[in-house]
């Protein structure tokens, strides 16, 4: 059973753990803290005292965006991505949201085909969004409506 609870500055450091463990360019721990500080809508999954999987949005007026959509690898490929996501939808519907935006990385299949799931589809990319070994990477915007 999945406990959806809103991330908090205690929970930062085990978020920041996992968030290097899984990227070449983590967010920081103060990069979370901000986000919270910032009033974002910041989640937690957590089954039986550990933590599945973390997400990060950004809602403004009518649109929101997911900043950031992490399952622990210890955790991936068991759902907890989809599970995420599915509330997060949820939750943007209830809120009155009309459009989800995102980006991800052209390199990340297992991401772009997790949100094709779900509805999203691409419609551009943004130049040298993301830092890469020996340059920048270009994103892929993806949206639905949730
Ligand atoms: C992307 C991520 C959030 C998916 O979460 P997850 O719990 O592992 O994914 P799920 O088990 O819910 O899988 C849902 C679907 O996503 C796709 N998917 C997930 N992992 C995949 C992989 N390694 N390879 C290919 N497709 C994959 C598949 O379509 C999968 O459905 P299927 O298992 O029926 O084939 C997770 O792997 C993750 O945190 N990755 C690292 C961080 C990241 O890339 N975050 C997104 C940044 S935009």
């Amino acid at each position: 059973m999945i406990r959806y609870e809103p991330m908090t500055v205690a929970d930062l450091d085990a978020v920041a753990a996992v968030e290097q463990a899984v990227y070449p360019f983590p967010w920081s721990r103060g990069n979370f803290a901000d986000s919270l500080a910032a009033g974002h809508g910041a989640w937690l999954a957590q089954e039986h005292g550990r933590m599945t999987a973390y997400a990060v949005t950004m809602q403004v007026l009518d649109e929101a965006h997911l900043l950031n959509l992490t399952v622990p690898p210890e955790h991936q490929r068991h759902g907890r991505g989809t599970a995420m996501l599915t509330h997060l939808l949820e939750l943007a519907r209830q809120a009155g949201v009309r459009r989800m935006l995102l980006e991800v990385r052209p390199g990340n299949l297992p991401g772009q085909a997790l949100y094709r799931r779900h509805g999203f589809v691409e419609i551009g990319r943004r130049r040298d969004y993301y830092p890469a070994h020996g340059g920048r990477e270009d994103a892929i915007v993806m949206a639905c409506e949730p």
